[in-house]
């Protein structure tokens, strides 16, 4: 119906009226999917390129068609009539060219505007998904790779979130494990009241950490305990649980911080959670004859891998594998999750290729690339300057507290230098700090492709020019004060008035807004943010191309009306952007 014709994926809308078209032009070929690209050449908005494939099919059949340019021209004739196009042409080899109503484009984005950005998010064909991410460790060290892992698996929460799917944000932390024999005893006798040693009394836990490694390696009777002390505390002795409980409490609250000044949101469901299910979960698998014994150890082996996936340990004890196995397992049948995403450092792409292997193998996930699915999501290494892993001058690692405090003490700054100190309320230069300092922190890791490395510059990531979060932050903060200074209500505008797109660069600023839609169902299909950040510039851009032209006068001019629900569409996509990238928008410059 037209009513459906107006919502929505450009992209998916043409690929319903080409599969149409299709199914008449070659009768005999089952099921050919559309391959329909959005192009930027002077022939059309978008592009069919399914001529040539087909010819390449149909040739030897006895065809009528007489190569390429005659299949395109045939697909062209049969596609059914539609208010979304303007017209078609063929080109080269049998390319069908879409040239849209700017009619219905206008009407499109109007009634984005009256309904909401909500009727443009994506229909991904799952119910509930878990994102597994930021997942620290326990008294180590939470790194720049954990922030990493963290602002991505966020963004990727917020689109599946976006998408209608319910998602379980799953803090996976580090909170088992032998090292944990060794906390305990360090903790008993530095604190023998173990029970009042606070966070400030144990003071940095990652130092902590170090002292017990260092008695643990140095003190053969210190050493006896720390494994007693596994095995007391794994067999749920209650000093033992209580002394685990407090270690893995302080921690909390140091990653709390981190949390709370990105706005993130994530329950903990940590390793030891899982700890029940890995005897049943392996003894399904033995029983399934995948489980074998292999220098006394028992593993399984992954078609293609050399290395087998070690389930339990020649000393009996489990390990990070195993509990990814009961991990996935409760995912799958008690959580019901039809799509589990791991976000973390490319380095453990491996373990997790050969988990979702075994998963396969035993039957829990269907072969191929089919619902329910895992999916890991690596990402490259943070540098510093130099080129190396990123490190302060003195510390080995980077307080990520520290680091995020910089990057708005910076913006901070930045505001009070521009003035902005006498003419906003401390609240406001507080609130405007933190959206500019931790936006730019986020926007600079998710703007690159995740698995490519990136250097950590804060003077890069603070530039107003460029493409960086300040930059896009201003530019959207620009557009609300247009709005604002016209002096009218676009919510009644918006209703009474009518978006047309006329002027050139009036329909260019159109068409990219249309495309919202199928950029951010591609983000969401492939997991990868910096698809949104890119369109998210191209808009700033084409935006800011249309508004500087002296024909595309906004206030005052006849097409004031239409010119400012088009300014107004543009600050709903662009917010709707930052609110997928868990960046905060501002509106005042
Ligand atoms: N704790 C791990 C690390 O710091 C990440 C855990 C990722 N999630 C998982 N299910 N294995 O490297």
């Amino acid at each position: 119906t037209q009513e459906e014709e107006c919502k929505g994926n450009v992209k998916a809308q043409l690929a319903k009226l080409f599969e149409v078209s299709l199914k008449v032009t070659v009768p005999n070929e089952a099921d050919i999917d559309p391959l329909i690209a959005a192009c930027t050449g002077k022939f059309g908005d978008y592009q069919c390129n399914n001529a040539m494939g087909l010819w390449s099919k149909i040739k030897g059949k006895g065809t009528q068609f007489r190569g390429p340019p005659a299949v395109g021209e045939a697909i062209k004739n049969n596609l059914p009539t539609s208010e979304m196009i303007d017209s078609c042409s063929v080109a080269g080899p049998g390319f069908v060219n879409v040239v849209l109503s700017k009619n219905w484009m206008a009407k499109s984005i109007q009634k984005m505007l009256i309904e909401g950005i909500d009727t443009w998010a994506p229909q991904p064909p799952v119910k509930t998904a878990v994102v597994d991410f930021s997942s620290p460790n326990i008294a180590k060290e939470m790194h720049v790779g954990h922030l990493r892992s963290t602002i991505i698996g966020d963004t990727l929460a917020r689109m599946l979130e976006f998408s209608k799917v319910k998602v379980l944000r799953r803090n996976h932390v580090g909170d088992w494990g032998t090292q944990f024999g060794m906390l305990i005893e360090f903790l008993f006798e530095k604190f023998p009241n173990f029970e009042d040693a606070t966070e400030t009394a144990i003071g940095d836990l990652q130092a902590f950490y170090k002292a017990s490694k260092q008695r643990f390696d140095s003190d053969p009777a210190f050493k006896e305990r720390a494994q007693q002390a596994v095995v007391r505390l794994q067999g749920g002795e209650e000093k033992y649980r209580r002394a685990w409980a407090q270690i893995c409490e302080i921690s909390r609250t140091e990653f709390h911080k981190v949390y709370q000044r990105l706005g993130v949101h994530l329950e903990e469901k940590g390793e030891s959670f899982y700890n029940p299910y890995i005897p049943g979960v392996i003894e399904g698998l033995t029983k399934q004859g995948l489980v074998e014994e292999s220098q006394g150890a028992r593993v399984i082996f992954i078609e293609g891998i050399n290395i087998p996936l070690i389930v339990v340990k020649s000393d009996g004890g489990f390990n990070y594998a195993s509990t990814d196995l009961a991990a996935l397992w409760y995912r799958l049948n008690e959580e019901k999750a039809e799509w589990i995403i791991y976000v973390t450092d490319v380095g453990q792409q491996q373990h997790f290729d050969m988990v979702f292997k075994a998963a396969k193998r035993a039957g829990w996930l269907p072969q191929g690339d089919n619902y329910p699915k895992a999916s890991h999501v690596g990402f490259g290494l943070v540098l510093g300057e130099d080129g190396k892993r990123f490190r302060t001058r003195n510390t080995e690692v980077v307080r990520l507290v520290d680091l995020l405090d910089e990057a708005k003490n910076r913006s901070k700054a930045a505001l009070i230098e521009r003035g902005k100190g006498e003419e906003w309320t401390e609240e406001e230069i507080e609130s405007t700090a933190d959206a500019v300092g931790y936006g730019a922190v986020k926007y600079a890791d998710l703007k690159n492709n995740r698995l490519t490395n990136y250097t950590f510059n804060f003077d890069q990531m603070l530039n107003d020019k460029g493409n960086t979060a300040v930059y896009l932050l201003y530019a959207h903060a620009r557009i609300c004060s247009i709005i604002r200074r016209s002096g009218k209500d676009v919510e009644e505008l918006k209703n009474k008035g009518t978006l047309v797109l006329e002027h050139k660069d009036e329909r260019d600023l159109g068409l990219h807004l249309l495309q919202f839609a199928e950029v951010v169902e591609e983000a969401c299909t492939n997991l990868l943010p910096n698809v949104v950040c890119d369109y998210l510039y191209n808009l700033s851009e084409i935006f800011s191309k249309f508004y500087s032209n002296p024909e595309c006068k906004v206030i005052g001019s006849d097409k004031e009306t239409s010119r400012l629900l088009l300014c107004e569409a543009t600050a709903v996509v662009m917010r709707k952007c930052f609110n997928l990238l868990g960046i905060t928008p501002i509106y005042k410059i």
